[in-house]
Formats: structure tokens, sequence, C-alpha cells
């Protein structure tokens, strides 16, 4: 079975899908990482960010054995990964690699923007996760501060608005919800909450299946 999660920054997606892959047994690929990985990489070299060439050609060479969590997760990176991500090469480049991981034996659960519209398309469920944008900036703010990061929370909400628009924007594979896809609404739900919603979604689609 594959689970697509898609959904904006800090929409509380990435964490249910590490606890449904957890819960399944099914491997787990935060495809944020990948896009994070790129722009890092990019900004080590002295690249500019907004060379479709040079950061596709970075992308082609990625080694996923090597994403560095801890170092890409920072508040410059979601906004480096947001703007090499509106290239199209970056994305074709990065493709096969989800495909892949979203096709080996037994399913997988993947996280992203493009999860349920491009990557995989035939999932058996698509989850579109989304929350208001303070409520968002809220949660987010709290992540950077216990990482020791320390910016405004009108700074954290200006970072989501501005990334929500160009992710949203964007011509190519641009965030918006599958025609198929569930919609869950977290603003009113903490993670356990999100959790038992997206669970009775899961096995009840498996039932009817
Ligand atoms: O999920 P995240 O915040 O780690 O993602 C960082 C950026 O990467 C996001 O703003 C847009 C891009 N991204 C994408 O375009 N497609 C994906 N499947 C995942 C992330």
């Amino acid at each position: 079975m594959i689970i697509a999660i898609d959904g904006p920054a800090a929409s509380g997606k990435g964490t249910l899908a590490r606890r449904l892959a957890a819960h399944f047994g099914l491997p787990h690929l935060d495809t944020g990482l990948l896009y994070r990985a790129v722009g890092r990489i990019a900004l080590d070299r002295g690249l500019d960010l907004d060379d479709a060439d040079a950061t596709a050609d970075i992308a082609e060479q990625l080694d996923v054995a090597e994403l560095d969590e801890a170092r890409l997760r920072g508040r410059e990176m979601g906004e480096a990964a947001s703007v090499v991500a509106a290239h199209p090469k970056v994305r074709k480049a990065l493709l096969d690699l989800q495909r892949r991981f979203a096709h080996q034996r037994g399913g997988a659960v993947l996280d992203g923007r493009d999860i349920g519209t491009v990557i995989a398309p035939g999932a058996e469920m698509k989850i579109f996760v989304t929350a208001a944008p303070d409520i968002r900036a809220r949660r987010r703010h709290l992540e950077l501060e216990r990482r020791g990061d320390a910016p405004s929370f009108e700074d954290v909400l200006a970072d989501i608005r501005k990334r929500d628009i160009r992710d949203a924007g964007r011509a190519d594979a641009p965030l918006k919800p599958a025609p198929d896809a569930h919609i869950l609404d977290t603003t009113a739900l903490d993670a356990d909450g999100a959790f038992d919603v997206a669970l009775a979604l899961v096995t009840g689609a498996s039932r009817g299946a």
C-alpha cells in the first residue's frame, strides 16, 4: 500500500507520515529533505539557487544515504528548498528516486507537496494535511525554539506565507490536493488526534478494497 501525505509547511504532515509508517511497518520518505539537501549543497558551493542547471546537476547526483537530517531542518533550508523545488529540471532529476521508493515491495509512506498528484497518482490512500497559517507558524516557532533557533513569531509566519505562495504558485507540480485526496485539517487537532483520523481513513480504505 502506498500512502501519500501532502500539505504545506508545518501542517503536521511529517509527524503524521512517520507515525503511519511506524504503525504499518512501512518505509517512510520525507521528500522535502531531498529538496533541502539540493539547496544546502548549492549554498555550500556558493551557487545561485536560481541557477536551474547547476541545481539540477546536484539533484541528479544526490546520494539519499547521505542526507543529514539535522543539518537540513533549519529555517533557511526550507526557503532554499522551496526556491530550487520550483525548477522543473530539479524536480525531474528527483522523480525516479521517489517513484522507486514508493513502488518498492510492500509499499511506503511518502510526504511532500506532489506525492498524490505527480509521484504516486495511483496511491491507495492520499491525505492532504492542512492547518491555518498562524497555527502552523506557532508550531514551527516552537520547534525552532526547541532547536535553539529564536526567530520572532512574525518572521516565522512571514516565512510560511511566502513559502505557501511559492509552492502553490509554481507551474510544475504545485502544492495542491489531488482530486481524490482526503483533506485533513489539523488546526484544532494535536498529533494524536491527526493520527487517529488518518488511521481511520487508511483502515477504512483497506477494508473497502
Ligand atoms: O516539507 P518541507 O518543508 O521540508 O519542504 C521544503 C520545500 O521543498 C518546500 O517548501 C517545497 C519543496 N518540496 C516540494 O516542492 N515537493 C515535495 N514533494 C517536497 C518538498
